[in-house]
C-alpha cells in the first residue's frame, strides 16, 4: 500500500492552481487600464498622445497603458521634490520613521494585491512574488523605519544628499523601488523614480499607497517611460544624486553623463556569478541551490549563479542530478500556485537570450534542455544547462540574463578562484563545501560584494548588497547601504594651514626657469655669480615604483619652484609609461592585503617613527616649498606623524558587522581593502594631505599610486627614504611625479586601477569621472574645493579605502 501511495505521488498530474487575478484587474478597470504620473501628491492626466503599452509577459495581451513623461513632467516631478526637500529633512527622524512604519504597514496590507500585479505585469510565479519580493518589499520598510529613527545617533555629522533620482529595472519592480526609495526617505532625502517602461505599475500602485499613507506631497514622485525619461533624470541639475540598478552599459552611460555634475551616484549593474561546488559539498542540496540560483525569476536577476564551476571528481554526478530536476521543473502560467518558472519578461529579452544560446552552441559548448515543451502563448524559454563551455566563451562571459546556466570544471581550490574571478563583474557569488575553513577561504578570495556559503539568492535590508568591479559601487541595505543616501556635514575649512589656490585650476600655469636664483636644499641660497664654498650634493628624485627609484621614461625632468618663485629642486617628469610601470608594481604587491592587520599598523607606525626622527628636515623644506612660516610647517609635518599613528591604530580597529538578517545564518559584512588605488594630491598641504591618503589606503590593504602635489612635490619625494627604512612592501606605495591632471587621466582610464581618489579642479574632477567609466572604477573628487586636512577625517576616509563584502553563512541542519 506504501509503495503505491509513493507510486502516486510519483506519478500524479499536477492540476491547475491558479491564483486569482480578480482584485488587480478591478484596480485596473478602475483606472479605465490608463495611468498619469504621480507628482506633488496628485495624478497628472494619462497624456493621451504619450501612452504606451504594458503587456501581461505569459499571455502577450496589453494590461494597461502608461504614459511616457515628457521634460515638462520630469521638471516638474524634481521641483516638487525639491520644495518637499525642504521640510522632510528637517523633519524630525521620528517622523520619518512614523511614514515608513506606515508605508510598511500598508504594503502588507495589500500584499496579495501587489503580489498579482506584479506577477502579470512581469511575468514571475506568483509563488516568487507572494513569498519573496512583497514580503522583502515591507521588510525593507520596517527596517528602513528604524534607520530614520536611529539616523541621529548613528549618523551624527551627516546629513541627506538633497533630492535623488532612481532609475530601476524590470526584474524585481517592487523590490528595487523598495530598496531604493525606503534608505532615501529614511535619511531625509526626496525622491523621483522612474520604473522600467515593461513594468510600470507596481509603482503606481505604490505611488496611491503613498496617498493613503499621507506621504507629504512632492516626497515621493513616480514617473513613467523609457530610457529618454531616464537621461532627463540623469541631466537634471536640480537632481543631487542618482541610484540606479540595470545594465553596465547603462550604467556606463550614467557615469559619463554625470561627470563633473557634483552628482553622487551608485550603480547596481550586471554579474556572472560564479556557483562553486567542491566535491565534498551535499549535491542534493546543491541542486535546490542551483535551482534557486538561475531559475528563480527565469534567471533574469543580476546576481544569478549563472556560472557552475564544479570539482572534476563530482562533476558527472551533479550534471546527471541537476538534469533530472530540470526534467520536472514546471514552466507555464505564472499565476499558477504550482509553476517554477514564469514568463520571460519581453520578446525583447526571449529573443537576446535565444541569441545568445544560439552563439554558445556556435561556439561548441554542448546544450541541454528537459524534454517537455513550453507553453506557446506568451514568452517562455526552458531552462537549459551548457556542458563543456570553454572560460573564455561568450556564454561564459556575457549576461545572459535568462534561465540559461552555463558549467565548467575546476580540480583545486586556486583554479576555482581562478575561474570565479575570471570575469569583468562582481556581484556576487555562492559556495558549497561542507568544509567551513575551505569555503570561508574562497569567500574571502572572490571578487564580490555578496557571498553566499552553502546557499544562494539570500536578500535581506539588514544586509549590504552591491558589486566590486564593473558591477557597479555602492550598497543596498545594511549600515553601509545609508552611506549612499548621506553626506558629511561641509564644515567650513577651518585650517591653520594655507590653502593653494592651485587646487581649484586644472592646468599647470608653469613658471619660467630661473637658474640664476637658485634655494639648495638646506635653505642656503647660491647664485651663480656668488662664490660657492662647497655646491650642494644633486639630490634629483626620481619616481618611486615597486619601493626603488626609477628614472622617469620621458628622460625629463621638471623644475620645482618655491612661493617665490626661486627654483629649489627638480623632480622627474612622469608620463602614461611611468603610472603604467607603477600600476603593475601596485597589482604585484596585491599580497599587502593578505598581511594581518597588525603588521601593516606596525608598519604605519614604523613611517611615523621615522618620519618623526625627520621631522626637523621635513618643516624645514615643507616651508621652503611653500612659503609657510615654520610654525605652520611644524604643525604639518607634526600631524603627519599624527595621521600615520591614527591610520596605525585604525588597521585592526576598522571592523565590520555582523548583520542581523532573519534567516538561520550569520551574516558577515567585512570591509575589504578595493585593491589598486590612485591618489592625486593637492597643493593643499602637500606633506599632510599626501600622508592622510596613503596612510588610509594603505591601512586598509590597498596598494597605492600617488601623484604628488605638482606645485610641491618634494614633501613626497623626501618620503621615498622614509618608506625605504620602515619595511613597506615594494610596490605598496608608488610614487610618480609630474602633472597632476593628465597622469592622473592616465590613471583614470586605466583598467588595473581599481579606484581614484583627485583632489584638485573642477575640471580635472569632471574629467576624472568621466574617463574612470571605462571599468567602472570608484571615484572620489574635490571638485577644487579645500579641506581641511588637519581635521581627522578618518572616518570617511576609510569608508573610500574599502568596499563591503556580505558573506552569508548557514547554520543548523
Ligand atoms: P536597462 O539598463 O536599459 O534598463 C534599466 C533602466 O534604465 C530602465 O528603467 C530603463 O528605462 C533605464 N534606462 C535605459 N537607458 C537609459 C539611459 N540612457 N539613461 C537613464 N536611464 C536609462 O536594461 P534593459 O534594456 O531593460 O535590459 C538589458 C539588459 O540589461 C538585460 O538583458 C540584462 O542583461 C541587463 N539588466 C541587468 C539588470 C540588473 O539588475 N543587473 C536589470 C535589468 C537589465
Amino acid at each position: 500500500m506504501a509503495s503505491k501511495v509513493a507510486e502516486i505521488l510519483e506519478t500524479m498530474e499536477y492540476g491547475p492552481a491558479p491564483e486569482s487575478a480578480a482584485p488587480a484587474n478591478a484596480w485596473l478597470d478602475a483606472h479605465e487600464r490608463r495611468f498619469g504620473m504621480y507628482i506633488d501628491g496628485a495624478w497628472t492626466a494619462p497624456a493621451d498622445d504619450r501612452l504606451f503599452e504594458s503587456i501581461n509577459p505569459a499571455n502577450g495581451k496589453p494590461i494597461a497603458r502608461v504614459t511616457q513623461a515628457s521634460q515638462t513632467d520630469v521638471d516638474g516631478a524634481v521641483a516638487a521634490a525639491r520644495r518637499a526637500f525642504e521640510s522632510w529633512s528637517q523633519a524630525s527622524g521620528h517622523a520619518r520613521a512614523r511614514y515608513l512604519y506606515a508605508l510598511a504597514r500598508h504594503m502588507q496590507k495589500h500584499s496579495r494585491w501587489l503580489a498579482v500585479l506584479e506577477t502579470i505585469d512581469n511575468g514571475k510565479p506568483i509563488r516568487e512574488t507572494r513569498d519573496i519580493d512583497i514580503p522583502l518589499v515591507a521588510r525593507h520598510f520596517y527596517h528602513h523605519a528604524g534607520w530614520a529613527q536611529l539616523m541621529e545617533s548613528q549618523l551624527a555629522g551627516y546629513e541627506p544628499v538633497g533630492v535623488v533620482g532612481q532609475i530601476i529595472p524590470w526584474n524585481f519592480p517592487l523590490l528595487m523601488l523598495a530598496w531604493k526609495i525606503a534608505p532615501a526617505l529614511a535619511m531625509g532625502n526626496t525622491v523621483v523614480l522612474k520604473p522600467a517602461e515593461w513594468t510600470s505599475l507596481t509603482a503606481l500602485a505604490f505611488a496611491q499607497i503613498c496617498d493613503e499613507v499621507g506621504l507629504p506631497p512632492g516626497v515621493i514622485n513616480i514617473i513613467t517611460g523609457d530610457g529618454a525619461v531616464g537621461e532627463m533624470i540623469v541631466k537634471h541639475a536640480g537632481i543631487d544624486k542618482i541610484a540606479f540598478t540595470g545594465s553596465t552599459e547603462v550604467g556606463r552611460i550614467i557615469r559619463q553623463a554625470t561627470a563633473g555634475s557634483g552628482k553622487k551616484i551608485s550603480l547596481e549593474l550586471g554579474g556572472k556569478s560564479p556557483f562553486v561546488v567542491f566535491d565534498d559539498a551535499d549535491l542534493d542540496s546543491v541542486v535546490e541551490g542551483v535551482v534557486d540560483a538561475i531559475w528563480f525569476n527565469q534567471g533574469q536577476v543580476c546576481c544569478a549563479g549563472s556560472r557552475l564551476l564544479v570539482q572534476e571528481g563530482v562533476a558527472a554526478r551533479l550534471i546527471e542530478k541537476l538534469r533530472a530536476r530540470m526534467e520536472r521543473l514546471r514552466v507555464g502560467d505564472p499565476l499558477d500556485k504550482a509553476i517554477d518558472i514564469g514568463a520571460i519578461v519581453a520578446p525583447a529579452q526571449l529573443q537576446k537570450i535565444q541569441r545568445l544560446v544560439e552563439q554558445g552552441r556556435d561556439e561548441g559548448a554542448t546544450m541541454w534542455q528537459p524534454s517537455w515543451a513550453c507553453p506557446t502563448e506568451g514568452y517562455f524559454f526552458p531552462p537549459t544547462l551548457f556542458t563543456n563551455v570553454a572560460p573564455a566563451a561568450t556564454i561564459a562571459q556575457v549576461e545572459i540574463f535568462g534561465p540559461v546556466l552555463v558549467s565548467s570544471t575546476f580540480r583545486t581550490p586556486a583554479e576555482a578562484v581562478a575561474l570565479a574571478n575570471n570575469t569583468r563583474f562582481g556581484l556576487a557569488a555562492s559556495v558549497w563545501s561542507e568544509d567551513i575553513n575551505q569555503a570561508l577561504d574562497i569567500a574571502r578570495q572572490i571578487k564580490a560584494g555578496v557571498v553566499w556559503v552553502n546557499s544562494t539568492n539570500l536578500f535581506d535590508a539588514a544586509a549590504g548588497f552591491g558589486g566590486y568591479r564593473e558591477s557597479g559601487f555602492g550598497r543596498e541595505g545594511g549600515k553601509e547601504g545609508l552611506y549612499e543616501y548621506v553626506q558629511p556635514v561641509e564644515s567650513v575649512v577651518s585650517s591653520p594651514l594655507p590653502v593653494a589656490d592651485d587646487d581649484r585650476r586644472s592646468t599647470t600655469d608653469v613658471q619660467t626657469f630661473k637658474r640664476s636664483n637658485v634655494q639648495t636644499d638646506n635653505g642656503q641660497q647660491t647664485t651663480d655669480n656668488g662664490h660657492f664654498l662647497l655646491p650642494p650634493i644633486d639630490r634629483t628624485p626620481k619616481h618611486y615604483i615597486g619601493g626603488k627609484q626609477a628614472r622617469p621614461d620621458s628622460g625629463y625632468s621638471r623644475p620645482v619652484y618655491d612661493a617665490q618663485g626661486r627654483l629649489i629642486g627638480e623632480v622627474g617628469d612622469g608620463n602614461r609609461k611611468d603610472v603604467r610601470n607603477a600600476v603593475e608594481a601596485a597589482r604585484a604587491a596585491g599580497k599587502w592585503a593578505d598581511q594581518t592587520a597588525h603588521n601593516r599598523a606596525q608598519i604605519l607606525y614604523y613611517i611615523g617613527e621615522n618620519l618623526s626622527a625627520r621631522a626637523d628636515e621635513f618643516a624645514r623644506r615643507l616651508a621652503t616649498a611653500t612659503g609657510y612660516d615654520r610654525t605652520a610647517a611644524d604643525a604639518e609635518v607634526a600631524a603627519s606623524i599624527e595621521r600615520l599613528f591614527t591610520y596605525a591604530a585604525w588597521a585592526d580597529k576598522y571592523d565590520g558587522a555582523v548583520h542581523g538578517t532573519p534567516f538561520r545564518n550569520v551574516t558577515l559584512a567585512m570591509p575589504e581593502p578595493i585593491g589598486v588605488i590612485g591618489i592625486a594630491c593637492p597643493d593643499q598641504c602637500p606633506l599632510l594631505a599626501c600622508v592622510t591618503m596613503f596612510a588610509a589606503a594603505m591601512s586598509m590593504g590597498n596598494t597605492i599610486v600617488l601623484i604628488p602635489s605638482e606645485r610641491a612635490p618634494l614633501s613626497a619625494t623626501d618620503l621615498y627614504q622614509v618608506l625605504d627604512t620602515s619595511d613597506v612592501p615594494g610596490g605598496v606605495v608608488n610614487i610618480v611625479t609630474g602633472p597632476r591632471d593628465s597622469l592622473a587621466k592616465v590613471l583614470a582610464e586605466h583598467n588595473d586601477v581599481d579606484a581614484l581618489w583627485y583632489f584638485g579642479g573642477a575640471e580635472g574632477s569632471a574629467m576624472v569621472e568621466r574617463a574612470s567609466a571605462s571599468n567602472l572604477k570608484q571615484t572620489w573628487v574635490s571638485y577644487g574645493k579645500p579641506r581641511d586636512w588637519l581635521r581627522d577625517d578618518s572616518a570617511i576616509f576609510l569608508r573610500h579605502a574599502t568596499q563591503v563584502k556580505n558573506i552569508w553563512v548557514p547554520y543548523g541542519a
